[in-house]
């Protein structure tokens, strides 16, 4: 079974405590347990990562990106600073999605970049957990095209 790998950067621990407005009132459990469950239907595990670190995620990525298929990765806040996120993602020459909860075009001024973003096949924004399921749709689609 091929394998996805689903990445959520800081604070992304807090789900179901953090402002409902924006981010809903979905655990980060309820929110893999959604994913997992889609992608099996489709014929994909799931393997999931959540850190407050920046390197620790890239640390992870590069271990478990050979042999994965694709990655939906929420970097969190590091969305709009972290080059090296981007570089991480790009380097694991993996199709990627990028999601978030909240819609960051919304929001504050700074929410409004990202520099991720040109690392991922697609960005998918405010629409709270669904926007996972959205993300994993496109990232099939992508990886069936290919296949
Ligand atoms: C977020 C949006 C980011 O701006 C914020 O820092 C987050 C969550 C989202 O899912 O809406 O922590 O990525």
């Amino acid at each position: 079974m091929s394998t996805l790998l689903l990445i959520h950067g800081p604070n992304l621990n807090l789900q179901g405590k953090r402002d409902s407005a924006h981010y809903g009132t979905k655990t980060l459990a309820d929110i893999e347990k959604l994913v997992a469950s889609g992608a099996k239907s489709a014929g994909f595990e799931v393997k999931s990562f959540q850190s407050n670190h920046e390197g620790a995620l890239i640390d992870w990525m590069q271990k478990e990106a050979p042999g994965s298929a694709g990655i939906i990765v929420n970097p969190g806040a590091l969305t709009h600073y972290s080059y090296a996120l981007h570089d991480a993602l790009l380097d694991t020459g993996l199709p990627a999605v990028e999601v978030h909860l909240s819609d960051t075009n919304s929001r504050e001024e700074w929410r409004r970049r990202s520099v991720t973003a040109p690392a991922c096949i697609g960005v998918i924004s405010g629409k709270k957990e669904m926007g996972y399921l959205e993300a994993l749709k496109l990232l099939i689609s992508k990886l069936e095209a290919r296949s």
